[in-house]
């Protein structure tokens, strides 16, 4: 699979001034690629993510997933497709508080027809051992640490085994052994042909990853490939 991004702008109105958030952007993902992205602080990176994983949407530009152009799918359509297709790992981690961590984990598979009730538990129960959260499982996100709350948030992205997995931020809060256990779980789900693509300030993904790009002002750049 290739994924296409093509002269992406977005732009938004701030107090009657035209602000470009993100100018122009031109990037491309394969099956079995880890790409990160890189920028500082406010340099545009959740919002192309966010565009990206169809919940913002932009000014101007192309999207494709292959031959689908995925800009020109009706809105049920894109929810569709995001449920089936993609896993996203939201910067605030996003986790339903009211929901153990196991209960988060499995929201996915309900949206899942080809999984079978049967089978969800042990599904959920492999997920949260991938990420080391077994024995947390009955815990409620605010009873969790942060650096949990984010494998939770992964473990959840990854439920439904998606094509394509965004996540921003996913190390930005936890120790660096468990840095290098979701980077080996993403390589994991990228060998078997998967795109994982990632925003990070860490020099440790950024060094992991096949491909980075470099956001700056919301200009994009190829940094190695
Ligand atoms: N709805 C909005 N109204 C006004 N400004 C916005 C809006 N959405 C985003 N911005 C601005 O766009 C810029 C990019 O924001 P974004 O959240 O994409 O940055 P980021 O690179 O993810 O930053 P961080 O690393 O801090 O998470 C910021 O300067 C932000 O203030
Ligand atoms: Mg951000």
């Amino acid at each position: 699979m290739r994924i296409e991004v093509k002269e992406l702008k977005k732009d938004i109105c701030f107090q009657n001034q035209k602000i470009s958030i993100l100018k122009d952007v031109n990037m491309s993902f394969e099956s079995g690629q880890i790409v990160t992205i890189v920028g500082e602080s406010g340099s545009g990176k959740s919002t192309l993510l966010n565009i990206m994983s169809l919940l913002d949407d932009c000014t101007s530009g192309e999207y494709r997933w292959d031959d689908k152009d995925i800009f020109s799918l009706k809105k049920s359509e894109k929810q569709e497709f995001l449920a089936k297709y993609a896993g996203v790992v939201f910067q605030q981690y996003n986790l339903i508080n009211n929901m153990t961590c196991y209960e988060n984990v499995k929201v996915p598979l309900y949206l899942n027809r080809n999984v079978k009730c049967s089978e969800r538990q042990g599904i959920v129960e492999n997920m949260l051992e991938s990420v080391g959260l077994s024995h947390r499982k009955d815990h409620f996100p605010k009873t969790l640490s942060g650096g949990e709350q984010q494998r939770a948030a992964i473990a959840r992205a990854l439920v439904n085994d998606p094509k394509v997995i965004f996540a921003d931020e996913p190390t930005g809060n936890v120790d660096s052994e468990n840095e290098k256990q979701i980077l080996n779980l993403f390589r994991k789900i990228s060998d078997r042909g998967k795109i994982v693509v990632i925003v990070t300030h860490s020099e440790v993904v950024k060094g992991f990853s096949d491909k980075v790009y470099r956001i700056s002002d919301g200009v994009i750049r190829m940094e190695t490939a």
